[in-house]
């Protein structure tokens, strides 16, 4: 083929291509274009010039149509401002219906809740609005308590009977009553109160890759005759062997929460490692992870529910679902399940 007809068939191709483009400037990358300027240097000096010029003259043309493309885009979109959303942002990747699936968080609490409700608990639901006699009062907690501090959340304008701001409840403690009153009878015919409660609590957090503002906690409560610490710790360590499939060594260190007394933070190996990886992420080489809260219930939070602590005991826990899961997958950030990012979700 003679240099000229080299050109004149890579212009129809380029020009033909053109027009299927989306992002028309792809054409200046095109491979036909970079060809003939490869061309170039390959041919006898008495066609390279002119070669050279009609080369360069079609890579103009393009540049011009490409540039005066974005002119007519530019001109053409109007901005609605009164878009609920930026309308010159790119159009969001968006899944169909078929392909959506269910939020990692969710799936997990369905797996949780499962193991305990095979290991006989019944599973209860907390609220988004709660008032501060659930929050502090029942628990143990008397008015002006520094240790309500401890659990600084969101408040509404709206009062309760008190005059107190109703709140959005800082832990799923918030149900301990009325789970204790609820199933008050299964004590009088000789059976215990065993309930979880997986559910949303919300805290006055600074956000970063360990704190959200909005988490998930699943309590658990547990109240019979000749209840003890012993049962506390192995419920607990039974669930998580199971939730992790893996045998794991757990720890108990004295803590201090007004609503249990003795109060313990409870702490188990690195279910991602075993304790045996000194570059583990999950553990960061610790070995131990602190996971949740737990301790046999004061009997102060017996009495307000009217369960003499003189003929039955219970232990309680609360522990943060979303650390639970992160652990499980090695997910880094928190804040990923609340992102929406498809690319997270989509590897569930
Ligand atoms: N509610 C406590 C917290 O969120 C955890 C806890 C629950 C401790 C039950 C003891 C018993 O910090």
């Amino acid at each position: 083929m003679s240099p000229s007809d080299r050109i004149a068939t890579a212009r129809a191709e380029l020009l033909k291509r053109y027009e299927t483009l989306s992002n028309k400037s792809d054409i200046l990358k095109s491979r036909e274009l970079k060809e003939l300027f490869s061309v170039i240097p390959t041919l006898e000096p008495h066609e390279r010039a002119g070669f050279g010029q009609s080369v360069n003259a079609l890579s103009n043309e393009l540049k011009a149509m490409v540039d005066s493309e974005s002119v007519a885009v530019k001109e053409l979109r109007s901005i609605d401002v009164t878009a609920p959303f930026d309308s010159n942002a790119p159009k969001p990747e968006l899944l169909p219906s078929e392909q959506g699936s269910i939020h990692p968080l969710m799936a997990e609490i369905s797996r949780l809740s499962e193991i305990f409700s095979r290991m006989g608990f019944v599973i209860e639901q907390s609220r988004e609005i709660d008032d501060q006699y659930h929050m502090f009062e029942a628990l143990n907690f008397p008015k002006g308590h520094p240790a309500r501090d401890d659990y600084d959340t969101f408040m509404t304008v709206e009062t309760d009977s008190d005059g107190s701001p109703l709140i959005a409840p800082a832990h799923t403690s918030t149900m301990q009553n009325r789970i204790l009153k609820k199933y008050k009878s299964n004590l009088e015919s000789g059976d215990a109160i065993a309930a979880v409660v997986p559910d949303r609590v919300f805290r006055n957090e600074d956000v970063d890759a360990r704190h959200e503002h909005t988490f998930y906690q699943v309590e658990g409560v547990y109240v019979a005759e000749n209840v003890h610490a012993g049962m506390l710790i192995a419920t607990l360590q039974k669930f998580l062997e199971e939730y992790y499939e893996r045998t794991l060594n757990v720890r108990v260190n004295p803590f201090y929460f007004p609503f249990t007394e003795p109060s313990f933070e409870f702490a188990l190996s690195c279910p991602f490692c075993g304790g045996e990886d000194p570059a583990c992420k999950v553990c960061s080489g610790e070995g131990w992870i602190e996971l949740l809260g737990c301790g046999m219930i004061h009997p102060n939070v017996l009495k307000a529910a009217g369960i003499d602590p003189n003929v039955h005991t219970g232990f309680a826990f609360g522990c943060g679902v979303d650390r639970l899961v992160m652990m499980k997958y090695a997910i880094e950030d928190v804040r990923h399940f609340h992102s929406a990012k498809l690319d997270f979700l989509k590897q569930f």
